[in-house]
Parts: C-alpha cells; sequence; structure tokens
C-alpha cells in the first residue's frame, strides 16, 4: 500500500506520530520560553533557518528539539513527501474537482517540463507570459492608445476573490517599482461605491480595464464589467471603443467573447489554477504593466526559487514545512484559534488580506479527502496589520489577553524609502515586539521599578506568546514572490496534515445561490411570496419598504 492511501486510511488522530505529539504536549504545556532560551544558549542559531535572502527565526515558539522531531514524523508519516510530489507531477490532487494543482508550472524555467494528462504546459505559460509582456510593454511605452487616439494612462483591474487580492496586493507591494507615470486602481465589490470611487477622477479616454475572471461568471465581476462598459460607452459613444478599453483575463473565451471583448484580447490561464493561487498567471496583467515584464519575470524566478527548495531541502531544513508545522502546533495543541501576520513594511498593507483568502479558502475545510468529518481542528483564522499601527490598536490582547495568538513578524533591514531615522525605529519595533511577547515581565521587576502593589498585576506580562520573525534585505520582486510561496506551501503542508482538499472552496457556493434567489424578491414590482425563514423574511421586507419609499 503506498503512502498515500495509508494517509487516506488511517486518520490522523490514529496516527503513532500524532499520538506520540499529543502525549509530549502535556511535558510541554507550561515550560516557559523564559527557561529554554536560559538553560540553552544556542537555542536562536538551532532553531533559525537561511534560505534563499529569508531568515527565519522560529526560536521563540514553545518548542524543544523533541516538539521538533516529533513534527517532523507527523509530516513524514502524513505523507506530506507523497503528496507534494503528487502536486508537483501534474497528479489531480483536487480530488473533489478532480484537478491538478499546478501553480508551480507558473513560475517554471522555459525549458521545464510538467506534464497535466500527458501534456506539457510550460510552452503555453511562456506563451501567455510573452503576450502579456508584448502588451504590458505597450502600454508602459504609451504605444497602446485608446479609441480617442489618447495614450492608456490609467488600468483599472475589475476581479474579486484571488482575480482581485493577488494584484492588488502585489502592485501595493512593488508600487516602489512601478511606473509612476501610470495610475493603477483595483474594483472588486459589488456595492457600486468601489466603481464609483475607483473611477471618479479617471478620464475614459486614458483607462483601460481588464476583467479578470477565471470563470467569466462571477456575480460581482460581470456587474462591475457592465458598468464599466457602460461607463466607456457613456462617453465615448461607440461599440468599436470596447476593443481599445478592455482585455480579459479568463478561462472561458466563450464568456469573453459574449461579453463583447475580442478574444485577441483576452489572456487565458487553465483549470489547474486555483484563483487563490493566479497572482502569477496572466492574473498578474496589471502587476506586470506596473512593474514592467522583467521585474515580474523576478517576482516569478522568486516563486520557483521556493518551489524548488519545498520540494528538495529535507523537512527540518524546509522553510515552508517547518513554518506548516508550527501553525499545526498551537492550531491542534494549544487551542490557539487564529494567527495574526504583521509585516513591518508599509508596502505589504494589503498582504494579510491576501494570506486571508490564500490561507481560509484553502484550509477552512471539516471534512477529510474521504468525506469523513475531521476529528480535530483544521485551518486557524488569519489576520493581521502592517506594524507599527497594530501595535496601538491590537496587540494589547496579543500581549495581556487570555487567547493564545500566534504571531509571525515580518521585517526588511533595509528600507525603500529610507529616510532619517524611520527605519532604525519600525525594526527595533519587531525586535522588541518579539522579545516583549516571549519573555513579557514578571510581578518581581514589576515592582522593583517601584510599582505600587495594587499595579502589579495589570503591569505584568505573562510572556510565553509565540512569535516567528521572518527578516529580508529589502522588498524586492524576488522576496515578494517568495514570501507568498512560503505561505502557499505551508498551506500545502498543513493541508496534506490534515487530509483535507486545501483546493476546493465549496463553501462559498450556497451563499451566492441564495443570493441569487433573493434579488428577483428585492426587485419584482409585485409582493413576493417568500418562503425563507422568519428573520430573512423580514429583512427582505424591510428593505422593499425603505427602497420603495426612496
Ligand atoms: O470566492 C470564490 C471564488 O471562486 C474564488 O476562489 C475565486 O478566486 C473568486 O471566486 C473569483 O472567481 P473568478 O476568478 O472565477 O471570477
Amino acid at each position: 500500500m503506498s503512502k498515500a492511501s495509508v494517509v487516506e486510511t488511517q486518520p490522523l488522530v490514529d496516527r503513532a506520530s500524532w499520538k506520540a505529539l499529543q502525549k509530549h504536549m502535556e511535558t510541554v504545556r507550561n515550560v516557559h520560553l523564559r527557561t529554554l532560551f536560559a538553560e540553552d544558549p544556542g537555542r536562536a542559531e538551532r532553531f533559525s533557518l537561511e534560505a534563499l535572502g529569508l531568515y527565519f527565526d522560529y526560536s521563540k515558539n514553545r518548542i524543544t528539539n523533541e516538539t521538533l522531531r516529533l513534527l517532523l514524523a507527523v509530516a513524514e508519516e502524513s505523507g506530506v513527501r507523497e503528496r507534494m510530489e503528487a502536486m508537483f507531477s501534474g497528479e489531480k490532487i483536487n480530488v473533489t474537482e478532480d484537478r491538478a494543482v499546478l501553480h508551480v508550472a507558473l513560475r517554471a524555467p522555459r525549458n521545464a517540463s510538467i506534464l497535466v494528462d500527458g501534456k506539457n504546459v510550460v510552452p503555453e505559460v511562456h506563451e501567455v507570459l510573452d503576450r502579456m509582456a508584448a502588451f504590458a510593454n505597450q502600454l508602459r511605452d504609451a504605444k497602446w492608445l485608446g479609441f480617442t487616439g489618447k495614450p492608456i494612462r490609467n488600468v483599472v483591474n475589475i476581479g474579486i476573490g484571488g482575480s482581485d487580492l493577488g494584484p492588488v496586493m502585489a502592485y501595493e507591494a512593488l508600487r516602489h517599482y512601478s511606473k509612476r507615470e501610470m495610475t493603477f486602481r483595483f474594483v472588486s465589490n459589488v456595492d457600486a461605491t468601489d466603481f464609483v470611487e475607483s473611477t471618479h477622477d479617471l478620464n475614459p479616454e486614458e483607462t483601460l480595464f481588464i476583467i479578470s475572471s477565471k470563470t467569466f461568471t462571477t456575480l460581482e465581476t460581470m456587474t462591475n464589467a457592465h458598468t464599466a462598459r457602460k461607463w466607456i460607452l457613456d462617453k465615448l459613444r461607440d461599440e468599436k471603443a470596447i476593443a481599445r478599453h478592455f482585455v480579459a483575463v479568463s478561462t472561458n473565451a466563450e464568456g469573453v467573447s459574449k461579453f463583447g471583448i475580442d478574444t485577441a484580447n483576452m489572456f487565458g490561464f487553465w483549470d489547474w489554477v486555483g484563483g487563490r493561487y493566479s497572482m502569477d498567471s496572466a492574473i498578474g496583467l496589471s502587476t506586470m504593466i506596473a512593474i514592467g515584464p522583467d521585474q515580474f519575470h523576478q517576482m516569478l524566478a522568486g516563486f520557483h526559487a521556493m518551489d524548488e527548495h519545498f520540494r528538495t531541502a529535507p523537512f527540518e531544513k524546509n522553510l515552508p514545512v517547518l513554518m506548516g508545522l508550527v501553525t499545526i502546533w498551537y492550531n491542534n495543541f494549544f487551542g490557539a484559534q487564529t494567527v495574526a501576520v504583521l509585516p513591518y513594511d508599509q508596502y505589504l498593507k494589503r498582504f494579510p488580506a491576501y494570506l486571508q483568502q490564500l490561507t481560509m479558502e484553502s484550509n477552512g475545510k471539516h471534512v477529510t479527502l474521504r468525506g469523513d468529518h475531521v476529528r480535530y481542528e483544521t485551518g486557524p483564522i488569519f489576520w493581521g496589520e502592517p506594524g507599527t499601527n497594530g501595535q496601538h490598536s491590537f496587540y494589547q490582547m496579543i500581549h495581556q489577553g487570555t487567547k493564545l495568538i500566534p504571531c509571525d513578524l515580518i521585517g526588511f533591514c533595509r528600507s525603500l524609502n529610507p529616510l532619517g531615522e524611520h527605519q532604525d525605529l519600525l525594526i527595533a519595533n519587531v525586535f522588541a515586539q518579539a522579545e516583549a511577547l516571549a519573555f513579557g515581565k514578571t510581578p518581581e521587576q514589576v515592582k522593583a521599578e517601584g510599582t505600587p502593589d495594587w499595579l502589579v498585576p495589570h503591569r505584568t506580562f505573562e510572556g510565553n506568546r509565540p512569535t516567528n520573525t521572518i527578516l529580508a534585505e529589502r522588498l524586492t520582486p524576488d522576496i515578494l514572490g517568495k514570501l507568498v510561496a512560503l505561505y502557499e506551501h505551508s498551506v500545502f503542508t498543513q493541508g496534506a496534515i490534515w487530509s483535507i482538499d486545501s483546493f476546493d472552496q465549496w463553501g462559498v457556493e450556497l451563499g451566492k445561490v441564495l443570493a441569487k434567489k433573493i434579488v428577483p424578491e428585492l426587485q419584482s414590482a409585485q409582493e413576493p411570496k417568500l418562503e425563507h425563514d422568519s428573520s430573512t423574511n423580514t429583512l427582505i421586507r424591510r428593505y422593499r419598504k425603505f427602497k420603495a419609499s426612496s
């Protein structure tokens, strides 16, 4: 029997390594990081790793050598390696959708070969990348003209979920490298405010819309796309203008052409690219226009380097595997409900939002690959804000609340905007937060400062709050690619251990279906016969009443 089938027949909680970890947990539960560091001067060195320009310090976690040994055994026994190989070799590991999972092919070098159903997909990937590059250069060189002959200066990406979050995150992250003469906007919400506010100061004659949708059926995107079409036509008054002001990124050529976009202006991708894993595909067109093809390729090279590291590094030196295992440790053994991602770089302000889809749409599942209800916790809630802002809002709870919140602190040694002492102050805060969270401040220390007895409990920091610190030299396209791929493969590692399908997203379906049913109930002239529960019926009636009175 292969390892993969052992995994499917043996539930996680029955695996020997998992049981050993549960037993081991009892010896670690109450150990303080103060003790672990005091007893072992080499701890920082032992529990840190440098690879691909990323320094990953995981020493401030509540782990010992034995914890790590057992976590690594869980990864082995759960078939992470076999599943990883299955992914890289194009097997249909997204079992509920019967699809291969090959975002790694999107960043494979031109000469690589990755087969899907016996066909090497890498040449097609590069064909699309080349077409994107030619188009991006035309725009960047002001050679792609709008319908009235003016160069395009504004690019608006319309998409949602993976067709929005990757592009907007990457644009914000790499803004420093972007073509400043051009304006980039991202419209996702079906709330008209998003479209109106994103376009209110743009001239239609100089604006290009990229309609990004894998399916080209998503309600929000199609609604915004039709609004954009009208916005262009209201000003330019000729259907022929569509060809100069709209391009599409999709797997659905028929849908694109029905919308009125010439498929010559369509950039394709494939069903083996999941929405939340698609920022390296044509979905990244806005990113490529912003930073140029060369820097886009540097980002892809960063992704690829992390793919190779994930695939080849032994698990004890494997960044995504270690990160995934640490997440599992708190999620499944300490009852931690969340992970805070705290980038100390303003350019990464949308990184937590991007990670929310990546992590939660991937691992927010309650059944195993076989369809059994899990008997353990799966994906934690990911959230966060850039530092230092969060320090003045929610960090209080991380330091002194009753919930254990493991944190990822991300920092860069060199600022892209060196200005006075800003960077030293920023990075001092990264190190200080990790130190304070781990070691806290004892009542004795607080008392020794002259604090009155009654105030001592309030000013005491228990510490023992875990963090990972990720440090790189500078935020570059290459490093961004590595960071994103690090989280992608960490998510993969977790999903493989939990035996869930990290690549489907059935949980978004029900709400979509119900919304479709409710729309006509809100719009009908006649009072509709409502057959929902009493709460939903009342809400619908209330909305109709206000709508009628306006
Ligand atoms: O929210 C569900 C989802 O299918 C995501 O996985 C996807 O990224 C998003 O909708 C957008 O889908 P599409 O690119 O097909 O418009």
